[in-house]
């Protein structure tokens, strides 16, 4: 903050827009009209997508005075790491294709490096995630699988992730296929049936044998034989399986249900990532928020992540009162990625952190076990 008045006051402005709304609006201007599409959009008529943004507004938090908030404690633990603040990148399958050199997902790790907010890497990147995890410095990374029909490959990419030094394995549920996005059928787009983002799969030697001439002789049937086996639909009885591939945490990604919270916490695995993908497998769906505090209570302690709607600091210090471990985004910083690239998301990194730590200051809230005490948030 203190640094955008003071380049103010010599008459500088800030390079990128300073509301989400600006963001998007600028990113809608700058990115080809189908990536912007398949960016921004969501499920059936994007009703859940608008409330999971609409679900913030529902609550409200009671500010504190005299409580000496001069510092601000906004690390957290997960896994054994000690990160810098609560916030964190989702895995965003195109990010690769929002940057104008079309290497969004290595801009992504650059700027988890120069920021320290971890990167959740997706399994559809346009970088093999070894460069991916080389471009992240010291900044912990994850991967993000989704889970191929061929178990061998499964095998692969984790073993993969693990070998290019991800700290976890973040399993994503809800998307073994495709939601109904009007969007992008009104624009007949899929990035990847047009070969986009496939390099993990590409670059891996058991997936490069089940063809037979290689992706770069024929990339028509390496991207036939990719939506042959994209999609697991997984069942419980999985989930041993699933947790023998590795000795990583493992975070299972969309899970809204208490339920489903429960059965993953007996698998054993390390967290839940409560999330309904930004709105864009299935509409008419509860808001991701509304989700949280079941979700928080039955995982009885184990970590949970979230997303789905954050846009400001306000929305982060929201969730987190609601007992989130850590808080991501999408949208958001793939529209600074459009803008900017490395530094787009920088500057989408850093303004969201300064308004969270603002609200805590202002609010009297200094550390995270703060804004968790009863009290602190009421449903408005
Ligand atoms: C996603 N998301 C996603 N999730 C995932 O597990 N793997 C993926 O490859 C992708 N790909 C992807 C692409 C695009 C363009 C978007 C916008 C989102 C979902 C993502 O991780 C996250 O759940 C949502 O983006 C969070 O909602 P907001 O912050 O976009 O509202």
């Amino acid at each position: 903050q203190n640094e955008i008045y003071l380049a103010g006051l010599f008459g500088t402005l800030p390079a990128f827009p300073m509301t989400f709304a600006g963001l998007e609006e600028r990113a809608r201007a700058a990115l080809p009209p189908s990536v912007w599409s398949y960016v921004a959009g969501g499920a059936g008529d994007e009703h859940t997508q608008r409330a999971n943004t609409e679900a913030f507004r529902r609550w409200g938090l009671v500010p504190r005075m005299m409580v000496g908030a001069a510092q601000r404690d906004l690390s957290v633990d997960l896994f054994g790491t000690t990160l810098p603040s609560p916030l964190f990148m989702a895995p965003v399958g195109v990010i690769g294709l929002c940057t104008q050199d079309g290497h969004g997902d290595l801009a992504t790790a650059r700027a988890a490096a120069r920021t320290g907010v971890p990167m959740i890497a997706s399994t559809l990147s346009v970088d093999p995630l070894e460069d991916v995890a080389a471009g992240l410095g010291d900044t912990p990374g994850f991967f993000q699988l989704y889970t191929p029909t061929d178990r061998a490959l499964a095998e692969s990419l984790v073993h993969r992730a693990e070998a290019a030094g991800f700290r976890g394995i973040v399993i994503t549920l809800d998307t073994w296929l495709t939601g109904w996005r009007p969007r992008d059928l009104a624009t007949g787009n899929f990035p990847q049936l047009r070969g986009h983002a496939l390099a993990n799969y590409t670059s891996d030697p058991v997936f490069r044998a089940r063809l037979a001439k290689s992706p770069e002789e024929d990339p028509q049937a390496a991207v036939l034989e990719w939506t042959g086996i994209f999609g697991n639909p997984l069942t419980w009885d999985d989930l041993p399986w699933l947790r023998s591939l590795t000795d990583l945490p493992i975070v299972l990604k969309g899970l809204c249900h208490p339920e489903d919270v429960r059965r993953a916490r007996d698998g054993g695995v390390d967290g839940v990532y409560c999330s309904n993908h930004g709105g864009r497998q299935a509409d008419g769906g509860l808001p991701a928020l509304d989700a949280l505090p079941d979700v928080v209570a039955a995982a009885d302690g184990l970590p949970v992540l979230f997303d789905s709607g954050i846009r400001t600091g306000a929305d982060v210090i929201k969730a987190l009162a609601l007992g989130a471990t850590a808080v991501g985004i999408g949208r958001p910083y793939a529209y600074g990625a459009a803008l900017g690239g490395t530094d787009g998301i920088v500057h989408v990194l850093r303004s969201l952190l300064a308004e969270t730590d603002l609200i805590m200051a202002v609010d009297g809230y200094p550390t995270l076990t703060d804004l968790r005490t009863d009290g602190a948030l009421r449903r408005v």
